[in-house]
């Protein structure tokens, strides 16, 4: 099952003319790219002379979210100076009957993980530590990332019968188990999670979305595509909400990956108090616990996989952050 994307031709002519001005060649041919989980317009470009070029955006099919998204990564690519050395390069937007389109870097060479090596995974972090760095003096040129559905998970489960049934759904046979272990652990999850936006911590411009769909490497190097989430948040969140979805990729641990980026930040003077850990390590637990037994998106037919599979260890880093007992296996 795949993502609802327009077709390479539902792209009318008088856009096809704009990127060929744009790019400065005709295009000999388009398809659609297929990588992440939702349902943008995402296309590889072939031109005559040879190049390839990428378009994404919003157009024909398109929901309310992409539209909504697709000026806040053009603004991103346009505006923010810190995300340039890890992105691949914006050549320009086109809007037109009804589309609306930024054309990137083709990174069709660069290497994609999974599968993930200790050495990629490291490389990575390393590198999301130099683009915070870099990003900390340009977070205002984005919005405040928005806490809803971020800091109140764990309660919300606590609380209502529908969503505590859907999570301890994912348990199966060990509902009871999972059962008595929510119950062993809510007090500390929700004090925790409810910590997430505390001023005193770093923040800064985040990408809030990195995943193994959203990045590649060139020359050894991390490269960070699909911006659209960028925004203003707790620093520490970007990569304890990435770490689960190296873990459940078959690399390294959270406990492997996040000394490797607090060192990185620490040796240019950014250390994080032990409460955004928790906070982040909680939150993002209860991002996934929330939302993964729910009934599947039809626009989003594997949200809910990929979403299952950072659920597992997002779980158990935060048992261990929060010397919580340890959750039973999800099914
Ligand atoms: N510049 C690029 N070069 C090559 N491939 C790219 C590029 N940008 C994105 N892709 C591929 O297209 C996929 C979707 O792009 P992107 O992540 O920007 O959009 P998205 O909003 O996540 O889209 P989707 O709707 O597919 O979730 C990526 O997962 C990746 O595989
Ligand atoms: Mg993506």
């Amino acid at each position: 099952m795949r993502e609802p994307k327009p077709f390479w031709s539902d792209v009318p002519a008088p856009v096809r003319r704009e990127i060929e001005a744009l790019v400065g060649s005709p295009i000999r041919k388009g398809t659609r790219v297929f990588g992440g989980y939702g349902p943008s317009a995402t296309f590889r470009i072939f031109l005559e002379d040879g190049r390839t070029v990428f378009a994404k955006g919003a157009g024909k099919g398109s929901n309310e979210v992409n539209w909504r998204v697709v000026p806040v990564e053009e603004s991103a690519y346009r505006n923010i100076d810190a995300i340039r050395p890890f992105s691949p390069s914006y050549l320009g937007s086109v809007m037109a009957d009804g589309w609306h389109l930024l054309l990137l870097e083709d990174l069709k060479d660069a290497a994609a993980v999974p599968p993930w090596t200790d050495k990629l995974a490291v490389q990575a972090v390393h590198d999301i530590a130099q683009f915070h760095l870099r990003g900390m003096p340009e977070s205002g040129k984005v919005d405040e990332i928005n806490v809803k559905g971020f800091t109140d998970n764990w309660r919300t489960i606590r609380y209502n019968r529908e969503e505590s049934d859907c999570f301890l759904g994912l348990f199966g046979e060990d509902r009871t188990e999972a059962e008595a272990w929510l119950n062993d652990s809510f007090d500390i999850l929700i004090a925790a999670e409810s910590e997430l936006m505390r001023m005193d911590q770093p923040w800064g411009l985040i990408h809030s979305d990195i995943r193994s769909d959203n990045l590649r490497f060139r020359d050894d190097k991390l490269v960070l595509f699909d911006w659209a989430l960028a925004c203003r948040g707790p620093l520490i969140l970007d990569v304890i909400f990435f770490f689960p979805s190296v873990q459940g990729e078959g690399g390294p641990t959270a406990e492997r990956l996040l000394p490797v980026y607090k060192q990185a930040m620490s040796d240019q003077g950014v250390s994080f108090p032990s409460y955004a850990e928790r906070a982040a390590a909680a939150a993002t637990a209860g991002f996934f616990a929330s939302r993964t037994g729910k009934p599947p998106i039809p626009a989003l037919p594997r949200l809910r996989d990929i979403q299952r599979l950072q659920l597992g260890p997002a779980l158990e880093w935060a048992a261990k952050v929060l010397s919580l007992p340890k959750p039973p296996p999800l099914v």
